[in-house]
């Protein structure tokens, strides 16, 4: 007779569930935003922001929201009823999200003809956390010396990709330095792809994910955020998305379901860090990103930098997934993330902002939007 470890890993070994990616289901489609974005929009400034809300982003929480006045300005704020207070209590993550919402609506913007001329922080840089003040505004000037950017043809692309990597075909050399190059100065981006560093970093990122899944707070907080089956999936169009044929028998004799992913010594948890060890071994290599500060601009830059970094590799037929587990800075995790800095040559006061894997996978599909309409303030 068949264990639940033996059903769940053939069910994941065939593939049958997948994380991430969008299913069909009753509601609203959750892929909607990623094909044609913005079309009928008259508003260029709308136009752009259809664009910007397909940006990577932790934990799919989408935590964007503008004002629209007068007739070329955006003022854009983080939306503070969407952080990740356990996994992210300083806010750093869900800054990088914003920084990559911008550089996207920055490549619309100049596929427009348009410069987007930003100002972050107008009302000052908000420390320890997020608040209401605003991230940015941004005023749509007409340009003449605007060029459009190739990138912006991988935004509807571009997907996080959660799967094994090729191990037999890593990425060359010569993409990777492509990849890193894209970073401006004073960021530094770099590529780990010797046997020994990449070694290294998926031993302590296995270690950072059961790190994170048996801390109760953290595993809670993600746990919360999943969404689990067609149904969720479009009721939400957030999160993190779980879907498969076999999932609703699954979640039917409670293997999966957001209490048992929240019990740090649940069987659904015991899996779940087998099946990122996994995972996290079929990496050929990784890219990291880090900057002089750890200040909000230098947040804010590393999400642009890691926004063009992506969609690079998405151009060049290389997936990515980030691995932020051990840059987490919550208590439990104190030891990793210190020992993740060391190992990258990065410290407390310049972090590391983003550590990811990358190599050649089969595609996946779009992860769940919101919608335009979600980000709009009233
Ligand atoms: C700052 C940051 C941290 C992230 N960390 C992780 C991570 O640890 N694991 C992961 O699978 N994805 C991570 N992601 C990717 C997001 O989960 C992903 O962007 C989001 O689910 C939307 O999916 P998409 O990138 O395919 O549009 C991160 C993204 C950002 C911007």
């Amino acid at each position: 007779m068949p264990t639940r470890r033996t059903v769940l890993e053939v069910l994941i070994g065939g593939g049958a569930l997948a994380i991430g990616g969008c299913a069909s289901g009753s509601g609203p489609d959750p892929a909607a935003a990623w094909r044609n974005p913005g079309a009928g929009e008259r508003d260029p400034r709308r136009w752009a922001l259809a664009h910007a809300i397909l940006a990577p982003n932790p934990h799919n929480r989408q935590p964007w929201l503008v004002d629209l006045p007068g007739t070329d300005e955006i003022v854009f704020y983080a939306d503070t009823t969407r952080l990740l207070p356990a996994t992210d209590p300083p806010n750093r993550q869900i800054t990088l999200g914003c920084g990559a919402f911008l550089e996207l609506l920055d490549l619309a913007a100049r596929e427009r003809g348009l410069r987007a001329d930003i100002t972050l922080w107008p009302q000052g840089e908000p420390q320890p956390v997020l608040d209401a003040r605003p991230v940015a505004h941004v005023r749509l000037a007409a340009d003449g010396a605007v060029k459009p950017d190739p990138l912006f043809r991988q935004i509807t692309a571009r997907h996080t990709s959660r799967e094994a990597y090729d191990l037999s075909s890593p990425p060359a050399a010569a993409d990777l330095a492509r990849v890193v190059a894209v970073a401006p100065s004073p960021l530094t981006a770099a590529a780990v792809a010797d046997k020994a560093g990449v070694a290294r970093l998926i031993d302590i990122g296995a270690r950072g994910f059961a790190r994170e899944m048996t801390t109760a707070d953290a595993a809670q907080e993600s746990a919360r955020l999943t969404r689990i089956g067609p149904a969720e999936i479009a009721r939400h169009r957030d999160g993190i998305a779980l879907k498969g044929p076999f999932l609703e028998g699954m979640a039917a004799i409670g293997l999966l379901t957001r209490e048992t992913m929240g019990d740090p010594n649940s069987f659904a948890t015991r899996s779940a860090i087998d099946m990122f060890a996994k995972t996290i071994a079929a990496t050929p290599a990784f890219v990291w990103l880090k900057g002089p500060d750890n200040s909000r601009a230098t947040q804010i830059a590393s999400g642009r930098a890691y926004a063009r970094m992506h969609l690079t590799a998405t151009a060049l037929g290389l997936s990515m997934q980030p691995w932020s587990m051990t840059l987490q800075e919550f208590p439990e995790m104190a030891e990793l993330y210190r020992e993740t800095q060391a190992a990258l040559g990065a410290s407390p006061r310049a972090p590391l902002q983003m550590l990811v894997r990358i190599g050649k996978a089969k595609p996946v599909e779009p992860a769940p939007r919101r919608g335009l309409a979600q980000h709009i303030r009233a």
